[in-house]
């Protein structure tokens, strides 16, 4: 049996397709054949967009080195919203991936005015807790930070701010005159987030993944720019040949390419003066599969980095679905009613669940005839992003639902106990990583 799942009505991923279409970001549903064990969020298509996975997935294959990023604002509490991420987060780090994940304090302290003892008890209590209870751990090239602490980042965060101007950010982020400065600071911190993990203290240049919300992507698309403003060559396929174009590039740097490439024997080497093209190509097959080119690009970044040049490879991202709030609109932190916190009472959380808009209708006959609206329903959506693990459950579930054969109530009362389920063992699991806290070098 095929299972289909699609979670969503029309009307939602109409909005989503309006991303790939204006935005640029690229399809998942294209590339998940490719995963032999896709994470559920990514089964579900509640992992729907990326931007340049294909390089992530390229390393994870080869078993080359390959990272994963994201950050936490500590602005309230973390709900079952943040702990998205944070799976996305450990799936990488369990399938290989350098881990990183950033308390960004600076940002919250900067854009919501939010104090430094405050935002350092979020930062343990709401996020790292949760973090490592769902299981981050400790490895060579993981870490866990709060901006403000770390200095790696934050001189990046300087040096980048050299490759954005005034207008620019203006632009993205609707800055004006009255903006402050630390506010602007904290975006560049956001792009050093972001792109320190290519840092060559941190192993260099590699695929590095951002799982974010879309809300997120004008950070994604800044930074990647960045990460291209960074680099001193230009790697190209231009039809037949291949043309590397220094940016800016000293003749010592081109001189060190022309040797490199020809040293490389791949085609007929020819240097001008602010560019080299590379004709003749000898192996047509990895030409048109694209595999040169990324030779090639890993050669010139290599002799970047031997210059002390950065060599940044431009960040892919995923974006994830929002969940509904449980009072219909947007789930939000700032409203109590719509989320459940990963710390909430389990009692309390069973009782919103009983409290929340379902996709059922105005009386029990008219259900009974019409059937439910799974596709609307915040109940429903809990199942397919966190409760169930089973895909053929789900599909049994939104079939009784339409069909009228399933009442709310029934529901209600499955779903609230298995969130009090899961909240007692994951609260359970915050307290034994409060001990753990010093293994990721938290200080308490
Ligand atoms: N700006 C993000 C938020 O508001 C938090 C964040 C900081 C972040 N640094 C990051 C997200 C790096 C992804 C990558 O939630």
């Amino acid at each position: 049996m095929e299972l289909k799942l699609d979670p969503w009505g029309a009307v939602h991923v109409d909005d989503y397709n309006k991303l790939f279409s204006e935005f640029g970001i690229s399809s998942f549903e294209q590339i998940l054949p490719q995963l032999q064990n896709p994470h559920p969020y990514m089964r579900r298509k509640i992992i729907f967009g990326h931007r340049n996975y294909d390089s992530v997935l390229a390393a994870m294959k080869r078993h080359e080195p390959f990272g994963v990023m994201s950050g936490f604002m500590p602005s309230g509490r973390a709900h079952f919203g943040h702990m998205m991420v944070m799976n996305e987060i450990i799936w990488h780090q369990q399938h290989g991936a350098d881990a990183y994940a950033a308390i960004a304090n600076m940002e919250a302290h900067a854009v919501r005015g939010i104090s430094w003892e405050k935002c350092r008890s979020l930062g343990i209590n709401e996020y790292l807790l949760s973090l490592i209870a769902l299981g981050f751990e400790p490895k060579e090239n993981s870490h866990i930070y709060f901006q403000s602490e770390n200095y790696k980042m934050r001189n990046l965060a300087f040096e980048l701010g050299r490759e954005a101007n005034f207008s620019e950010v203006s632009a993205i982020y609707g800055f004006s005159g009255e903006t402050h400065i630390s506010h602007m600071e904290s975006v560049m911190a956001q792009s050093a987030d972001i792109l320190h993990p290519q840092l060559k203290e941190f192993g260099g240049p590699k695929p590095v993944v951002i799982p974010v919300g879309a809300d997120q992507d004008p950070h994604i698309k800044l930074t990647r720019d960045l990460a291209y403003r960074m680099r001193k060559f230009l790697v190209e396929l231009r039809g037949d040949y291949i043309s590397i174009r220094g940016k800016a590039a000293s003749q010592e740097m081109m001189q060190a390419a022309e040797s490199a490439l020809l040293e490389a024997e791949i085609g007929k080497v020819k240097r001008y003066e602010e560019h080299i093209d590379v004709t003749e190509i000898l192996d047509q097959d990895r030409l048109t599969t694209g595999a040169l080119l990324e030779a090639v690009d890993r050669l010139i970044i290599d002799l970047e980095i031997k210059q002390g040049q950065y060599g940044f490879i431009p960040p892919a991202s995923l974006y994830h679905r929002f969940m509904t709030g449980l009072t219909g609109g947007k789930m939000s932190s700032s409203k109590p009613e719509s989320h459940i916190a990963l710390t909430e009472e389990p009692k309390e959380a069973g009782k919103k669940i009983m409290r929340a808009i379902t996709g059922g209708r105005q009386s029990l006959s008219e259900q009974k005839k019409m059937g439910g609206e799974p596709e609307k329903c915040s109940i429903y959506e809990f199942l397919v992003f966190h409760l169930s693990d089973d895909d053929k459950e789900l599909v049994e579930l939104d079939a009784e639902c339409r069909s009228g054969r399933r009442m709310c109530g029934t529901c209600k009362k499955d779903v609230a106990e298995r969130i009090e389920r899961f909240l007692r063992e994951h609260q359970q699991a915050r307290e034994a990583a409060r001990e753990r806290l010093p293994e990721f070098g938290i200080k308490i």
